[in-house]
């Protein structure tokens, strides 16, 4: 039986920042998140967080999910943030104790970790650190066996010398954690309850600690302030681009790639630089995606591709397709194969079949368009009349001449024509060629105005 106690009440002064600091984000998501995202996929039974700076926000976010909250109302320490959560510690389950504001942790790490303990043992995750300052410091008896932790404020100068640092990541048997935790002491330089004093018990109960220790320090770097959070994002991102890379994707230069979300990729997908990626995105083979474009909650079949400066979002394209530069595919956009979105071209709600083409300065909007429609330059769906919504319907082989405005809801029929520069308001028939605009008149020898 696994339980995890996540430690998120600290302030995290550093931040600067009205928001707690578990729920800033790496990778798009809050901290925190990483955190409970890792726990679940530990089949941990319960979620125990611990909250205190900024509860309620914490709380909020995630009330609906698998989490219990426990209060914290002053933070005395890491011990002590513990101690708060003692009511819900099982006796025979394993506890991992684990930081909201340490979000990178691998599964990996923690399941050896885990598998590392037997019934009358611990774990601890340590860490070999160029620079130590700050971290608690582990330390070792001359048969290497680990017998406390010093923290930084309470260490010697030849303990301070110690490059081994406390990641704070534990594992504990609840039995022995709720006969620990009573026994915890501020007697010390932070006057603070430290969790890290266990370590001290254990070892004079005759308890094995069974250390892992960490190679990369960022995957158990903890955030403070912006400057580790920008960290740990560019740490972050290299991850998600080796993995975008071992999907069988080209990344045309891996440090200019952000995903926020997740990417499912198929094979020979070819992204260009600083394309941004949120939400679930899904781009199918040969996909090629130009440099800086925005990519939200989109799916993207095969063989399409996004030239730059494209921005999509919660929209459907099919394969095929070819966008941008400079389009802007808004929410509910459903592209058939091979259609053509150009430059400048806004759509939102709108369904465009197979092969048409909608290739510049156009607003398309609430519309429904069927396949093989030509829609001109300057084309505007006149959707909105300022308190409802209507629809546009252009029917299968309609041409629409450049800068027309259609009027909805109005429906151009099967391979009907708009003439240029028209404002169509009545629906056009089948075949028709509707013209809705002045005749041109000539008036010879015009004299232009003068300055008076
Ligand atoms: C702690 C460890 C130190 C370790 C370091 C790793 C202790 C005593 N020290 O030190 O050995 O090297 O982490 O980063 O455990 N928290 C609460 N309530 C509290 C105090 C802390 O929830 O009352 C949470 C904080 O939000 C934070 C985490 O516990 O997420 C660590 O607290 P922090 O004050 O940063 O501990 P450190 O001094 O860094
Ligand atoms: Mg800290």
């Amino acid at each position: 039986m696994l339980d995890i106690v996540v430690l998120a009440a600290g302030k995290g002064t550093r931040m600067k920042s009205a928001l707690p600091k578990v729920l800033h984000p790496v990778g798009g998501k809050p901290m925190l998140g990483h955190v409970l995202d890792t726990a679940r996929t530990l089949n941990a039974d319960y979620l125990n967080v611990v909250i205190g700076h900024g509860a309620e926000l914490v709380e909020q976010q995630y009330q609906n999910d698998d989490v219990r909250f426990v209060l914290q109302a002053e933070q005395l320490g890491t011990g002590h943030a513990v101690q708060q959560a003692q009511q819900h510690l099982r006796n025979d389950a394993l506890n991992l104790i684990l930081y909201g504001d340490v979000p990178l942790i691998k599964i990996e790490t923690l399941q050896s970790l885990i598998d590392g303990i037997d019934s009358d043992s611990m774990g601890l995750l340590t860490v070999e650190l160029a620079n130590p300052t700050g971290y608690g410091r582990i330390i070792r008896d001359g048969a290497n066996q680990v017998t406390a932790i010093v923290e930084e404020k309470d260490a010697s100068p030849e303990q301070k010398a110690i490059t081994e640092g406390n990641t704070g990541v534990m594992a504990i048997w609840g039995k022995d954690l709720n006969r620990w935790l009573p026994q915890l002491s501020d007697n010390n330089a932070q006057k603070e309850y430290y969790l890290t004093d266990v370590i001290a018990l254990a070892q004079a109960e005759g308890k094995r600690i069974n250390t892992q220790v960490v190679l990369e320090e960022e995957e158990v770097l903890g955030v403070n302030d912006r400057r580790q959070q920008a960290q740990l994002e560019r740490y972050y991102q290299q991850r998600q681009a080796d993995m975008a890379m071992q999907d069988g994707a080209t990344l045309l230069d891996p440090s200019r790639f952000d995903c926020r979300g997740e990417l499912t990729l198929g094979q020979d997908v070819i992204i260009d630089v600083n394309c941004v990626i949120e939400g679930k995105v899904s781009l199918g083979d040969g996909v090629r995606i130009g440099p800086n474009c925005q990519l939200i909650n989109t799916s993207i079949a095969a063989g399409t591709v996004v030239k730059a400066n494209t921005v999509c979002e919660d929209a459907v394209i099919g394969e095929a397709c070819d966008i941008g530069p400079y389009a802007r595919v808004r929410p509910g956009t459903v592209l058939s194969k091979g259609a053509k979105l150009g430059n400048f071209v806004e759509t939102k709600k709108a369904i465009i079949g197979e092969g048409s083409k909608v290739n510049h300065l156009t607003y398309i909007g609430d519309s429904e368009i069927g396949d093989g429609v030509n829609v001109g330059a300057g084309t505007i769906t006149c959707n909105y009349d300022g308190v409802n919504k209507s629809k546009t319907t252009i029917k299968n082989g309609a041409f629409i001449g450049s800068n027309s405005s259609l009027v909805a809801p109005v429906t151009i029929g099967e391979n009907a024509t708009v003439a240029a520069g028209a404002t169509i308001t009545t629906d056009v028939e089948d075949g028709a060629l509707a013209v809705a605009r002045a005749k041109q008149r000539s008036i010879k020898s015009w004299k232009r105005p003068t300055k008076k």
